[in-house]
């Protein structure tokens, strides 16, 4: 009979050590690049090498590329046919691997499976839905397994499955709590140039696993910020103040906010609209402008170029801001400092609220630092309230060239 060889990378100490565990539901919270992908690939491999079908869900299509890949590199010789449209690898044993987007909403319905694993199960939306009504009910038959893989995102749905492997009643269920440092394949070096460039929090959540209260997000103390029921935009001048707007101005999808605050940082004014012409935008900024007087830092990037040359032709004491990542940076630095040492005090705005609970650091894919509304949020009332902030803050040194980069 001929013999057939896979190979596949040792798994090192810590993967083996959670591949030997004999629980039926798997918890990992694990920094990046602890090596939870390659443990999911090994997890996946020998019940479809005995012939069962297994499958492989990711919060959205572009997470499973890769892992396509790896998964067809690795069975190769024993594959007898792939569908990639179908998202399905068959195996000359009998097995299959199929791949699951949680993006879509009929993801694993009316399968069964004799295991699965849920991979960067923190970034997947609805995660306790997809499990309870997707997931779950294809393992009845086979009584199947689960393996959750992710870095910790705050107090979600994976991290309360992550306590309950860490419960001694829940009997079916174990969790692990790793740092990237544990994947020996990863210099040290690398994790701590990484701590000396990004924000403790985020440091603490990505590499070491933490499960932290507020997650990845920028600004703390927002709700002792906010002067509950103080809304509406009454004209409030009141002597030795002075005023400062931010605008922040729509592109396509999203909304043109402008935010006034005067020098003892009360937010006195907002006002947000979107798919309104641009006449109408500017008349409405004039309108506020000449109630406050205010010096006014206008996002100029892109299209905010020729609206900003309206304003400085209107007579108005406009500065541009050029958003780039790294001035954009220093912005809302400058608006999370000033909102952390109670500088602020905001005006009962719902959506504005939301947005800067919902503002987060994110890690990009070359492990840069970004802050950005979560996908699907927008971030207009915060550009807007860091601009004003800024020209609050610069308000008496007006330099020409504050903030242009
Ligand atoms: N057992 C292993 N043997 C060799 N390399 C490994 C092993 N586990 C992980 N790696 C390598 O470490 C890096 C991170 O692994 P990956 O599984 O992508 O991590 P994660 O999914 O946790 O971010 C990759 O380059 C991967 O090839
Ligand atoms: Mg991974």
């Amino acid at each position: 009979m001929a013999t057939v060889t896979i190979r596949l990378s040792r798994p090192h100490p810590k993967q083996a050590e959670i591949l030997a565990s004999p629980a039926r539901f798997r918890v990992l919270a694990c920094g990046r690049r602890f090596g939870k992908t390659v443990y999911g690939l090994h997890r996946l491999v020998r019940p479809a090498l005995d012939g069962r079908p297994v499958a492989w869900f990711a919060p959205s299509y572009k997470y499973l590329g890769e892992v396509w890949r790896d998964f067809g590199r690795a069975l190769k010789p024993v594959i007898a046919r792939t569908n990639r449209t179908e998202g399905r690898i068959e195996l000359i044993t009998g097995g299959s691997i199929e791949f699951w987007s949680l993006e879509d909403e009929d993801a694993g319905r009316s399968r069964k499976y004799a295991h699965v694993v849920v991979d960067e199960a923190a970034k997947c939306r609805n995660l306790e839905a997809a499990w309870n009504g997707a997931i779950r009910p294809t393992l009845t038959d086979y009584r199947g397994g689960a393996d959750f893989l992710s870095t910790p995102k705050g107090r979600d749905f994976f991290w309360r499955a992550w306590t309950w492997g860490q419960d001694p009643l829940e009997t079916e269920w174990a969790s692990w709590q790793l740092p990237t440092v544990c994947n020996p394949f990863i210099d040290p070096a690398e994790v701590e140039a990484a701590r000396r460039q990004m924000p403790e929090r985020l440091f603490r959540q990505e590499f070491l696993a933490e499960f932290l209260d507020d997650a990845g997000g920028v600004f703390r103390r927002v709700a002792e910020s906010i002067d509950r029921g103080r809304s509406g935009n009454r004209c409030l001048m009141e002597p030795r103040r002075t005023y400062s707007m931010g605008i922040d101005l729509a592109r396509i999808e999203d909304f043109t906010v402008v935010t006034v605050i005067d020098n003892t940082g009360r937010q006195l004014y907002f006002d947000r609209f979107n798919q309104i012409s641009w006449e109408r935008q500017l008349a409405s900024i004039r309108q506020a402008a000449s109630w406050y007087r205010p010096v006014i830092y206008c996002d100029s990037t892109g299209v905010g170029d020729p609206i900003f040359e309206r304003l400085v032709n209107a007579g108005l004491d406009a500065y541009p801001y050029q958003l780039t990542n790294a001035s954009k940076q220093q912005l809302i630095d400058h608006l999370a400092m000033e909102l952390e040492h109670g500088k602020l005090r905001l005006m009962d705005v719902p959506e504005q609220e939301a947005e800067l609970l919902a503002f987060q650091y994110e890690l990009t894919k070359t492990r840069k630092v970004r802050m950005a509304a979560p996908e699907g949020m927008h971030d207009d009332c915060v550009i807007a309230l860091a601009l004003a902030a800024w020209g609050a803050g610069g308000a008496g040194v007006r330099v020409d060239s504050i903030g242009v980069f």
